[in-house]
């Protein structure tokens, strides 16, 4: 032993608690019935140098890994703990090569916990757009601003939650309950920020789809007596159709990285799970990049890298415990060959590969200009260690001009849900503003911690997904300056329980009266105002419905705004006839009251669609968040028994009425739908992939020599709690710290979980073809529709093609296609949208394959999920 090292140091990971897959306990005692199970699949699949798009980055990749030691694999794959460095995740470097430490840094809409970056419209309000060019652009500028940071791997976009609740607390960070509508906000959102060079991060990958129970201790410290994490127990048609959808659609992006779940899927954990990550990522959908962990979700060694997991963040067990499931237990677990050394080298390659891919090389990293823990400009550089004082913020401007294009997104992804002619509004003679929703947080936008409050009007929701304004726009700022330039009187009142005040304002004579109203939501490690991460209810916040209902008593003009992560009720006053007109503002960022401003004047003639259904009651949705725990104090079970009937699915399928459907949105002018054809195309017949993979390649040797991977000498700078892959000890058992030490892979690993061999590929994979079989990609069908503009004012349109595909298991109708066009009154334009062979299919669970069913199928082109102006039978 060489060096002595603090006890906090000894790596004591789980290799011996390596069962990643449940045992299916079949008497279970407090359920009595069978508990949804995940089954294996090993091995886990090594990376395809063939694969498309991925070629180049592989030979890079290859050339840079094949040069690593051992330590320095180790150093790529491990985190080196919570607050080790200055971005919220940082992997260990490899200077002898030059590579720097990676940042992985938060997030989908903002440089998380920076200055002077911008604050973004959440993915919700992205998603009402139906832009896809919109989606790129902020994807893009996202990139740069992160680029500019410093960042190697932004952590987004977000596709789970998909949003099978409408109380789910993070819905607003990814898109919309609608799988194409998400996986093509997925795509163009990974396409931006790739292209800005910096890698993109798929999360969360998945079944997190609430913030209840989906951590052990955040639950706890809650008062909920749980001891595993919920299990979201999905099957595998839906899983297929639903929620693995948008990944794909990710993956054939090019996404360079994927983040594993807290939340358990069908009693296995989320980043040790093979069926999720070797099988349905890998396998099946061949992705290239790396899985990482989510913050602590980790939960094992050498399983969790059987299972597909590539890097462990942020790399220490649970934050600043100074021991993790990898670094020194990885090291250990190669030397003695518990995991083949091409499973160590697949993760490098993988990690390596995304680096590449993403445009970054080696020679020229962006120096990390920013810490995350502190504005301030001086502290430690080493932020959990106290250690190395010295500059740690630049304060670098990476806003560029992105305001603009914030401001255009969040009016053009602004929804108009009731309008009887008071918009636009023309030099109205007296704008009366009214709600807290209007006005500024006293205490200025960033006051509360990762913005987990709700004061003053709502630019984001809470947690991990947000970042600092660099200025907040509010409703009453940009009202009040439009309504001087038109000569119009302008008067606020910022507050919601003012009766006396407000009716005496709102009841004068020529009041057009704008209520301003929100909801928020946020993720599960804060807790606002009794919401823990996931909404309590889909009312409105501080009695907002009240403000409204009272307004539209006294003034007979009365126009409602709402904020909000996803659909509140609006069941009480809606259809009020003294009130005017209703937007769907969702979550703007920082230009929000510029934004609402331009739709409200007609600048921006809206053409948002609402990205969800708006249901007149909370359990007409059909799902719901689980807010107490239900196996006793064992994992949660959230059957998703609804399977693929989600928002607007569930509402056809129950044949509910709904407030506003999926899709809807009015204009300031009207549209016309004709002229339906449909091309079909010959493109033969699927084909299933055959044929095996290559076997599992390794990129160079490593020493077998112990003495090689203890710490280096004893002058080494070590930082407390930091993680290093390096053994304290040249007897291995006592290295590890592991009782069960000595144990060998085939004592507690899944059986084929270190064969390297040439495996079988499945036939819904697509060989060298991110994505699964090509063929299901085929455009087998181009749609075309006349849109033409019937009204006075030019305006965009959203046609939307749905399509049912006949069985009777089958909803009513799914999104496949959408587009948006800018029409000039008297116009006519054509829309045209394509399917694809997986457009028609469905997934077989039998062959585990997609089949085109022999059901009849039928083709609708319309302006929204229940307006379907054009019909057709699919030929
Ligand atoms: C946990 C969140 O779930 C994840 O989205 C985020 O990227 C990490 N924390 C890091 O902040």
């Amino acid at each position: 032993m060489k060096f002595a090292i603090p006890l906090a140091l000894l790596a004591s990971g789980n290799l011996a608690l390596a069962t990643p897959e449940p045992v299916q306990p079949l008497n279970h005692q407090l359920h009595k019935r069978a508990l949804a199970y995940s089954e294996p699949h090993y091995p886990s699949p090594w990376m395809d140098s063939k694969a498309i798009g991925w070629e180049d980055a592989y030979e890079k990749a290859k050339a840079f890994v094949s040069q690593l030691t051992l330590l320095e694999k180790v150093n790529l794959t491990t985190g080196i703990g919570w607050g080790a460095e200055q971005c919220v995740g940082q992997t260990g470097a490899i200077p002898r090569l030059g590579l720097k430490s990676m940042c992985m840094q938060d997030a989908p809409l903002a440089i998380r916990g920076t200055d002077y970056n911008s604050v973004f419209p959440a993915g919700v309000t992205v998603a009402a757009t139906f832009d896809r060019g919109l989606m790129y652009r902020r994807g893009y500028a996202l990139g740069e601003e992160a680029k500019g940071k410093g960042v190697t791997v932004l952590l987004g976009p977000v596709a789970g939650p998909l949003g099978r609740a409408p109380e789910g607390g993070r819905n607003w960070e990814g898109f919309s309950p609608d799988p194409v509508l998400t996986g093509i906000a997925m795509a163009e959102t990974v396409r931006g920020t790739q292209d800005a060079g910096v890698v993109a991060c798929a999360k969360h990958f998945v079944g997190n789809e609430q913030e209840h129970f989906r951590q052990v201790g955040e639950a706890r410290g809650y008062g909920y007596n749980i001891s595993e994490t919920l299990s979201s127990n999905i099957d595998d048609k839906t899983m297929h159709e639903l929620y693995l959808w948008p990944f794909v659609d990710a993956i054939r992006a090019g996404v360079g990285s994927v983040m594993c779940v807290y939340t358990q899927a069908n009693n296995s954990y989320g980043c040790q799970n093979s069926k999720l990550l070797n099988n349905l990522l890998k396998q099946e959908n061949g992705f290239q990049g790396f899985v990482m962990s989510d913050w602590q979700a980790q939960h094992t060694g050498v399983a969790s890298a059987a299972a597909g997991l590539d890097m462990s963040m942020p790399g220490d067990t649970v934050f600043n415990s100074g021991r993790s499931y990898w670094g020194a237990n990885l090291t250990l677990a190669v030397l003695n060959g518990t995991l083949p050394q091409w499973r160590i080298d697949d993760m490098a390659m993988r990690i390596m590969a995304a680096f590449f891919k993403a445009g970054q090389t080696v020679e020229d990293q962006e120096p990390i200009n920013f810490s995350f823990w502190t504005l301030d400009t001086y502290g430690p550089l080493h932020w959990a260690a106290g250690k190395d004082y010295q500059q740690i913020n630049w304060h670098v401007d990476v806003q560029g001009d992105h305001g603009t294009l914030i401001r255009e997104i969040a009016a053009r992804g602004t929804v108009l849900l009731k309008n009887t002619g008071s918009l636009p509004l023309d030099k109205p003679k007296f704008v009366a503003i009214i709600g807290e929703d209007a006005g500024p947080n006293p205490f200025g936008p960033n006051s509360c911690p990762d913005r987990g409050c709700n004061n003053g009007t709502l630019g984001i929701g809470w947690g991990s997904g947000t970042g600092n304004f660099p200025y907040l726009v509010t409703p009453d700022q940009a009202l009040q300056a439009r309504a001087v330039q038109d000569g119009s009187r302008y008067e606020s009142i910022l507050r919601n329980h003012a009766p006396t005040e407000i009716k005496a304002l709102v009841s004068q004579q020529d009041a057009t009266a704008i209520v301003f109203v929100n909801a928020n939501a946020g993720e599960g490690y804060i807790n606002v105002e009794g919401n823990e991460g996931d909404r309590l209810n889909l009312t409105l916040w501080k009695e907002g419905d009240a403000l409204v209902k009272n307004v539209s008593s006294w003034c007979n003009n009365t126009i409602v705004v709402i904020h909000s992560p996803g659909p509140v009720l609006l069941t009480e006053w809606y259809d009020n006839p003294n009130i005017t007109a209703i937007l769907w503002a969702g979550m703007p960022g920082q230009e929000n009251g510029n934004s609402i401003t331009d739709v409200l004047y007609g600048r921006v003639n809206p053409s948002g669609r609402t990205p969800f259904t708006w249901g007149a009651t909370r359990e007409s949705y059909g799902t719901d968040v689980l807010y107490e725990p239900n196996n006793g104090n064992e994992a949660p079970q959230q059957d998703y028994t609804e399977g693929v009937f989600i928002d607007y699915r569930h509402f056809d399928k129950a044949d509910a009425p709904v407030l506003y459907e999926f899709g809807y949105g009015l204009s300031y002018t009207t549209f016309n739908y004709s002229n339906l054809k449909i091309e079909k195309h010959e493109v033969g017949e699927y084909t299933p992939t055959t044929g095996q993979t290559e076997q599992a390649p390794t990129f160079g040797n490593f020493s077998e020599n112990v003495e090689d991977y203890v710490f280096p000498s004893e002058e080494f700078p070590y930082v407390y709690q930091f993680i290093y892959p390096y053994l304290n000890s040249t007897a291995m058992s006592s290295s590890s710290g592991d009782a069960d030490y000595g144990k060998t892979a085939e004592e507690f690993l899944p059986p084929k979980a270190n064969d390297g061999s040439a495996q079988p590929l499945l036939p819904s994979s697509g060989h060298h073809h991110p994505g699964g079989n090509p063929a299901l990609y085929d455009i087998m069908y181009t749609v075309t529709a006349d849109i033409t503009n019937t009204g006075k004012l030019a305006g965009d349109e959203v046609p939307q093609l749905y399509l049912n595909l006949g069985g009777p298991e089958d909803p009513k109708v799914v999104l496949r296609g959408f587009d948006r066009l800018r029409v000039e009154p008297g116009e006519k334009v054509q829309f045209r949208a394509v399917l694809t062979r997986r457009d028609v299919s469905s997934w077989d669970t039998e062959n585990q394959d997609w089949v085109i069913t022999d059901f009849p199928k039928k083709v609708f082109v319309g302006s929204s999920s229940r307006k379907l102006e054009l019909e057709e039978v699919l030929p």
